[in-house]
């Protein structure tokens, strides 16, 4: 069971490496939003995007191998951003990482976790695959949802979001596996219990959001071309917290979340990939969810190429 001690033990975990980030309002988006938002800047991240906080917990709290080496790899399956996380953490504390990415991975992403010293295996169609591969690797496998130390870490954006603004009556968090959701969530019912925390997803892959809706894990197609979003199945662990505090899931559309990502750029001046764009395009989508003043996470930068052209 995760508490907010969990949570201030990551902060001074993260503050040995990372600075916080800034979180602005912007006349133009609010122009447009037709209320106050306030956007989290996790794109300032070193590795683009807040997965990075869960990283660094993570590693932090690993036991050392039995053997009492530090050789031992952490394994990972990831799309892009948890790759990255990992893969800078272990570079930060001198150890081994392994990661196994599906073969349609942005390029971008894959050279960015080897870039790190990562050792990258692509394969597979999804990450199902992947995390079947991962499965049989030596080391040690973490999970890109189902690991309490990882939402501690990103847990922390949050401490830094409701501490600078504690008159936001709505949260809008982008849900992947859900730690980062269920991270908002925790802190949230610990430091500003009056606001609503509002997941989103894609519509073209609405795992977590049925899972949520199901009171169950289940699995769903998983066809959005929102790489930071596209997962097959809910987690149990996040899914959990989320059954417990989340108030509302909405769905969007890809195309909704491309505007997002355009409208941030031009009236924000800062660069979303589609997953940190999502919080976005679920205020524009659904304003009768929000309240006056919205938090809006924008999680994550790494837009590809095709992305940026788009
Ligand atoms: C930029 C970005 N935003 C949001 C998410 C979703 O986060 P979570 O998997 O914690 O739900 C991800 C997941 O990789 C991501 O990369």
């Amino acid at each position: 069971m995760l508490t907010m001690n969990d949570v201030l033990r990551a902060r001074r975990v993260l503050a040995r490496h990372l600075p916080p980030t800034p979180s602005w309002s912007y006349p133009l988006l609010d122009e447009v939003a037709g209320r106050r938002l306030v956007v989290k800047h996790e794109n300032a991240q070193p590795t683009g995007a807040f997965k990075v906080r869960g990283a660094l917990n993570l590693l932090a709290c690993l036991d050392e191998p039995a053997d009492g080496s530090t050789d031992e790899p952490v394994v990972t399956y990831s799309t892009g951003n948890h790759a990255r996380a990992i893969a800078y953490a272990a570079r930060e504390y001198g150890r081994r990482a392994t990661v196994v990415m599906p073969a349609a991975a942005p390029e971008l992403k894959v050279r960015a976790v080897e870039a790190l010293g990562a050792t990258v295996l692509r394969h597979g169609r999804n990450m199902a695959d992947a995390e079947a591969l991962a499965q049989t690797l030596p080391g040690r496998l973490v999970s890109p949802g189902d690991e309490p130390e990882l939402i501690a870490g990103v847990a922390t954006a949050y401490l830094e979001l409701f501490e600078r603004h504690p008159g936001l009556d709505t949260v809008v968090v982008p849900v992947g596996s859900g730690t980062g959701a269920a991270a908002a969530c925790l802190v949230a019912a610990a430091l500003v219990p009056g606001c609503r925390v509002i997941g989103v997803q894609s519509a073209a892959a609405p795992a977590a959001h049925d899972s949520w809706r199901a009171g169950e894990c289940v699995h769903r197609d998983n066809r959005t071309r929102v790489d930071g979003l596209a997962t097959g199945r809910g987690f149990a662990g996040p899914q959990a917290i989320l059954r417990e505090r989340l108030a509302d899931f909405v769905l969007v559309a890809d195309d909704a979340i491309d505007e997002a990502r355009r409208l941030l750029a031009g009236r924000a001046g800062t660069q979303a990939e589609g997953a940190g764009a999502a919080a976005l395009a679920a205020v524009l989508a659904r304003p009768e969810l929000m309240g006056s003043a919205v938090g809006v996470v924008v999680t994550g930068a790494n837009a590809t190429e095709l992305e940026l052209a788009r």
